[in-house]
């Protein structure tokens, strides 16, 4: 595939260049077109493969080695065996094996994506250099999300509906999100939605919804990033306390009224059973029998009245 688009003037090329040269061509074309990239995420350790081995019957004394970013940063270079300097941010959590040219660097950082370019050359017994090879790896760091965090917080309470702030976020990630929110699995539109980078890189992510809630919904809400998805999903409950105490209450409104009226008749009762007694013990105290009488006299027709109201009712 890589040697398609070189066809065509090759094979002009290739009458006086030679069948050897054709091939050299390809391969450099091939390997042009080919990037190499290196995936990691945050905290690990990566290794960044260079383009030459030192054979065992040679030492990294004779070469030059450059490690550098961008083409402008030192990450890590060699020269005759020695270290030389080193941008700092790379001091202390780079190496590289001095066999294969193989760099690691450990704990890797979100703003450690880039093109690094690994430069080697060979010095032949006071000679001058010569550049053994030159390549380019791209590294590509990514950092998890935190599972969304969903918070509710209820603003407003009616009988039929519960209006409601429901906030989303998740931290920590990298490349930038999406953040979504869906519905009973219908998408929603966020009121607000922020993100938010960090010194480091790393992005933080935000969204709010203010809702009327007058059912039970199922509310999800999903970061996306990098072809990941990290969701959280929550029932939110519109709690109908105002029917609750609806229909028990014109049932204990009965219950209630019913003992009030039983209360006042057994009153009305007594009342009626004493109050002819106490009259009577200031003004007829020696006469027992007669209030005995009177008594057993009264009892028939203030029985008969409290059946007649208890039936009224
Ligand atoms: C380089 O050498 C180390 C051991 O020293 C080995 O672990 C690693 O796989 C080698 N890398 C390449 C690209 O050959
Ligand atoms: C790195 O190179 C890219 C282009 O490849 C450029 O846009 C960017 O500014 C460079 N960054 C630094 C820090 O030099
Ligand atoms: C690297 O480590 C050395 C020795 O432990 C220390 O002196 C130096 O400050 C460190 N550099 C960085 C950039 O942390
Ligand atoms: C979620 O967010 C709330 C409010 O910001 C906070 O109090 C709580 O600790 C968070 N929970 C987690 C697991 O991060
Ligand atoms: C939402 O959709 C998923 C599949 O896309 C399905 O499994 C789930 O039952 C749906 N939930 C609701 C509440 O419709
Ligand atoms: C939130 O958005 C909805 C529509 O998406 C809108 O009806 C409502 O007024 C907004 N609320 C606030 C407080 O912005
Ligand atoms: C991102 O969130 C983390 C954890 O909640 C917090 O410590 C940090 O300050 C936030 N960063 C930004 C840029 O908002
Ligand atoms: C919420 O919805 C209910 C029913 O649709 C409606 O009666 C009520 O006025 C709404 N409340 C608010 C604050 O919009």
């Amino acid at each position: 595939m890589a040697c398609l688009p070189g066809a065509l003037p090759a094979l002009a090329l290739r009458r006086w260049l030679g069948l050897g040269v054709f091939m050299l061509l390809c391969l450099s074309l091939g390997y042009a077109l080919e990037k190499k990239v290196v995936k990691s995420k945050v905290g690990e350790k990566v290794f960044l493969p260079c383009c030459h081995e030192i054979p065992s019957s040679d030492s990294l004394q004779n070469y030059r080695v450059y490690w550098q970013k961008n083409t402008t940063e030192v990450v890590l270079a060699y020269a005759e065996g020695k270290k030389m300097p080193q941008q700092e941010r790379y001091e202390n959590r780079t190496g590289m094996d001095v066999r294969n040219l193989t760099l690691w660097i450990s704990p890797v950082e979100i703003l450690d994506n880039g093109p690094y370019q690994c430069v080697v050359q060979h010095r032949k017994h006071s000679q001058n250099s010569v550049v053994v090879c030159d390549e380019t790896v791209t590294l590509f760091v990514t950092a998890d999300f935190s599972k969304p965090n969903v918070t509710v917080e209820k603003r407003f309470k009616t009988c039929e509906s519960t209006v409601m702030v429901v906030s989303c976020s998740s931290h920590g990630g990298f490349p930038k999100p999406k953040i979504s929110g869906a519905l009973n699995n219908v998408s929603v539109v966020w009121n607000t939605s922020s993100v938010s980078k960090s010194s480091l890189g790393l992005y933080n992510v935000t969204g709010q919804l203010w809702l009327n809630v007058t059912k039970d919904v199922s509310f999800t809400c999903s970061v996306e990033y990098n072809g990941f998805l990290k969701s959280t999903s929550l029932l939110l409950k519109n709690k109908n306390d105002c029917v609750v105490p609806t229909v028990p209450p014109s049932y204990n409104v009965i219950t209630a009224s019913s003992i009030i009226i039983i209360i006042f008749l057994l009153a009305i009762t007594l009342a009626a059973k004493y109050l002819p007694r106490h009259v009577c013990s200031h003004c007829c105290k020696p006469q027992d029998s007669v209030e005995e009488d009177v008594k057993e006299s009264m009892k028939p027709p203030v029985s008969s009245k409290v059946t007649r109201e208890t039936s009224s009712v």
